[in-house]
């Protein structure tokens, strides 16, 4: 069965590979996402400078899902860049996060990794909802602007932006125009659903330590709101701009909704973080088995 898809010029051996963000922060991590079936490998969102996150705990399970409030830890952009080259052996393309703490800082670190031939495409996180005093840039539509102006005049390599879902007609229609207008090849969506909050009764707490237990919300629950991003920038996109999808994969069927509503590839996030990488040996078969009953 030939399952291979392209996106940004990017050829996939199949759709499915990991989101941004859980169990890609170090070389050991990466090199498992890089021994395991994922299509590609998506290094954690990076910033300039090393940063160790927010306090913990940060993360945590639920029956629907997760919710996180990691607060960006990453080992500061020089050190992806320096890791790269130690990716390439394992065949996949390699697809780097970037989500500098401002403009200035997103376009030293985009300029950069221009000059890095290992790099296979830039995703830019325009959706980060764990920062204190940091609004998501994907609401300020203004701003999604002016920053996909600034960074698409220097990116000279395949760009795509990482969205937090919308919920309004109007809010996507805004959003479809300004990527249509812009220099980007695909649109990764959802990022997490931002500030849930979960609460332990027993213990009489939030389950997760910083901003007060308010934090980003993956996994099951999130489903419906991916599926809906998905299919209305499918429609609202021109075709050039692939669309991955992200949120709620848990099984081989979710994979298939997602490519129902119009995903050309699909992300892994909670799944991942629960399982660990052998996720995707799970998430192919049972994706396969679709089809074949198909
Ligand atoms: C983090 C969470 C996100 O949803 C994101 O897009 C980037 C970073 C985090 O808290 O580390």
């Amino acid at each position: 069965m030939n399952l291979s898809t392209k996106f940004a010029g990017i050829t996939l051996a199949h759709p499915i590979f990991n989101s941004a963000g859980p169990r890609d922060v170090t070389l050991e991590e990466l090199k498992a996402l890089g021994s395991s079936e994922s299509a590609a490998i998506v290094s954690k969102s990076c910033t300039l400078e090393h940063r160790e996150g927010n306090p913990k705990p940060r993360y945590y399970d639920f029956e629907g899902g997760s919710i996180n409030s990691m607060g960006l830890p990453n080992l500061g952009y020089l050190a992806y860049k320096e890791m790269y080259p130690q990716l390439t052996s394992f065949n996949k393309p390699l697809i780097s996060s970037v989500s500098g703490m401002c403009l200035a800082d997103n376009m030293k670190i985009i300029e950069t990794f221009c000059g890095v031939p290992e790099i296979d495409a830039i995703e830019l996180n325009l959706s980060c909802p764990n920062l204190v005093g940091k609004p998501q840039v994907g609401y300020d539509f203004e701003q999604t602007r002016d920053v996909l102006d600034a960074i698409g005049k220097i990116c000279k390599k395949p760009l795509g932006v990482k969205l937090p879902p919308y919920f309004d007609m109007v809010h996507f229609q805004e959003m479809a125009e300004i990527l249509n207008k812009s220099k980007i090849q695909y649109v990764s969506c959802i990022n997490s659903l931002g500030n849930g909050l979960v609460i332990d009764p027993e213990k009489e707490i939030a389950v997760i330590k910083p901003k007060g237990g308010f934090g980003g919300v993956g996994g099951k629950v999130v489903k419906p709101f991916a599926l809906a991003n998905v299919r209305k920038f499918k429609e609202l996109l021109k075709p050039e701009i692939a669309i991955i999808g992200c949120g709620g994969v848990m099984n081989g069927v979710d994979v298939f909704e997602h490519i129902l509503a119009g995903a050309d590839a699909v992300q892994i996030g909670t799944a991942l973080q629960q399982e660990g990488p052998d996720v995707f040996t799970r998430l192919l078969a049972e994706f396969k088995q679709v089809l074949q009953k198909k």
